[in-house]
């Protein structure tokens, strides 16, 4: 029988009262969620610290969608379920989950518990941590839809921009696996860890610009945009006609579908989607030993505005990740 669970009335969490910089971020005691429909109650373990929490902290990001304060941010977590939706369904009590909320319109996941629907959680990959499944479902399930999107094949040629990082590192995994060729981006002291990832050919981008050195590809999975060095507008030149980019900062470049238009290119932006059934191909994968994540730095709950800067630096290895509880 699945043990039954007594709940507080309240919980930690990491909570801003108004947008702005990293100190912002405190603890405080608020209610747990509650819990609607199919919605499944998880005791947060881990969470993974994603670009956007720190872009909605500052005003950026899904700020503009928050209706109230205190808000509790963070999307990716691993946990144990506490509530299950219904007597029979598949998620019971005690079980080991991973997913995503939908910050702002669910709680955050930077608080000792979330409850979200059936359709953003599913069993944590046995061979994983609570900390490196909490570093997963946002970053991979980015880098799954993006390379599928971009057609990743045998025979189809692949350049990775900022390879080394949360989405990156899966994205050159993915690639990899459905058997294309991976060009990655890094800079100097991540060349080796892009080999390591499986990716065919690396470029420094410190030392050398990528549109010296490769030319006619099929995609490119940009994770830069025209953040840097108008790395979106060049990646277009890159490609073969015909060629695709799929880009996922999708608001640092405005002008993306006009400048495709003009070099004769396609570009997209994509979005993640919470899905537990691509959740649980990856699980696969990751169970299997045919890809890793890599954890850069775990960081307590209460030491949050630190994992906050870190990851504004923009030069995360892998995944930052959150300990709850
Ligand atoms: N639309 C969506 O649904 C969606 C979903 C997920 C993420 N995103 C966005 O996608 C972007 C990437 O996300 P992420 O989680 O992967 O970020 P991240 O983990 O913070 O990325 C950090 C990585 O970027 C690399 N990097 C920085 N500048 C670079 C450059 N000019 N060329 C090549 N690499 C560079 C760094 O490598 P070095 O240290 O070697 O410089 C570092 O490893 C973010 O803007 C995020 O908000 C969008």
């Amino acid at each position: 029988m699945a043990p039954d669970f007594e709940l507080p009335p309240t919980m930690r969490a990491l909570v801003i009262d108004e947008t702005g910089a990293p100190s912002r971020l405190h603890l405080a005691e608020r209610p747990l969620p509650r819990q609607i429909s199919d919605e499944v109650l998880v005791k947060v373990v881990a969470a993974g610290l994603n670009p956007i929490d720190a872009k909605t902290r500052s005003g950026k990001g899904v700020a503009a969608a928050i209706e109230s304060y205190p808000a509790i941010l963070g999307n990716d977590f691993s946990g144990v379920v506490v509530r299950s939706a219904f007597e029979a369904s598949p998620l019971q009590p005690g079980d080991a989950v991973y997913g995503l909320c939908r910050v702002p319109r669910t709680g955050g996941s930077f608080a000792e518990y979330v409850s979200v629907s059936s359709m953003s959680v599913t069993r944590k990959p046995a061979r994983l941590s609570h900390a490196e499944a909490a570093a997963v479902p946002i970053a991979a399930l980015t880098a799954w839809g993006m390379v599928k999107l971009a057609g990743a094949a045998p025979g189809q040629r692949m350049l990775v921009h900022a390879a080394a990082g949360g989405v990156g590192h899966f994205a050159v995994q993915f690639a990899r696996a459905l058997g294309a060729h991976v060009t990655a981006t890094g800079s100097t002291r991540n060349l080796d860890f892009l080999r390591k990832l499986g990716a065919d050919e690396v470029i420094d981008y410190t030392t050398t610009r990528f549109d010296d050195v490769v030319h006619d590809l099929d995609s490119v999975i940009d994770l830069i945009g025209n953040v840097h060095d108008n790395t979106g507008t060049r990646s277009l030149t890159v490609l073969r006609p015909g060629g695709l980019l799929v880009n996922a900062p999708t608001g640092s470049w405005p002008t993306m579908a006009a400048d495709a238009a003009a070099a004769g290119r396609r570009a997209t932006g994509f979005k993640v989607s919470p899905d537990a059934r691509a959740l649980d191909e990856i699980s696969k994968l990751l169970d299997a030993g045919v890809v890793r994540v890599h954890v850069d730095a775990v960081f307590e709950l209460a030491d949050g505005a630190a994992a906050h800067r870190l990851i504004e630096e923009g030069h995360t290895r892998g995944k930052i990740v959150l300990r709850v509880s």
